[in-house]
């Protein structure tokens, strides 16, 4: 099974409804939503009103990312607003587990993030309490950013643990995803894929978003 999400930070915003019912009629499966704060990383994009503003125009589930310091403050707003996945780094919560709990006692799947560098043993011990684990393969900050080779040993492994365990979790991957890197991750066991630019700068949609996903099916 291969779930593709496009990221509207790819988008253009001046038609943002528009852009998020066109891949929803391409075929995706999720919408990703990438919350930067300027803190955690190098950039700032938009905050759960964004969200609000979209999620009444799609049937979709709303994958949000949240790339900021201090998450709990905020999980509120964006379970509010409809999230629902909210993924959360895990160098940037000093209390994972409390997050995890946070994020599921309003009723929404919780996820951690990798970066590239983070070893997976960092999530050793929370993975009976996600439904998602999501490995960047870039740094996270911006779209358009070229593939990290090196993350795909980190799937391999997790998906491994993850069958040892018998446990139900998406592995999910973000950053410069195309219908040539997709294909090592989905052999390497993951199974929801976040596009931006190699969609959203597409003429067409469907045509990339499909190309993307029969890539990784093959
Ligand atoms: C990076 C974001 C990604 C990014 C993906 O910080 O988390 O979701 O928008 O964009 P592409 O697919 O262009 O690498
Ligand atoms: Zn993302």
């Amino acid at each position: 099974m291969i779930k593709i999400a496009p990221s509207i930070l790819a988008a253009d915003f001046a038609k943002l409804g528009q852009e998020v019912k066109e891949v929803e009629a391409a075929g995706a499966e999720l919408i990703h939503i990438d919350v930067m704060d300027g803190h955690f990383v190098p950039n700032i994009s938009f905050g759960a009103i964004a969200l609000e503003a979209i999620r009444p125009l799609s049937t979709l589930p709303m994958d949000v990312h949240l790339m900021i310091e201090n998450p709990d403050q905020y999980i509120e707003q964006f379970a509010k607003a409809g999230a629902d996945y909210i993924t959360v780094h895990v160098e940037a919560c000093r209390h994972l587990h409390r997050t995890i709990q946070l994020i599921r006692s309003h009723g929404v799947k919780p996820g951690v993030v990798l970066n590239p560098h983070t070893p997976i043993e960092t999530i050793q011990h929370i993975l009976e309490d996600v439904d998602m684990v999501l490995f960047m393969t870039v740094n996270p900050g911006f779209g358009g950013q070229k593939f990290i080779e090196s993350v795909v040993p980190k799937v391999e492994a997790l998906s491994e643990i993850i069958k040892e365990r018998g446990l139900n979790i998406e592995i999910e991957i973000d950053g410069g995803i195309n219908a040539e890197t997709i294909v090592p991750c989905a052999k390497a066991g993951a199974t929801v894929f976040v596009a931006g630019s190699a969609i959203y700068s597409k003429e067409d949609r469907a045509q990339a978003l499909q190309e993307i996903k029969q890539a990784g099916l093959a």
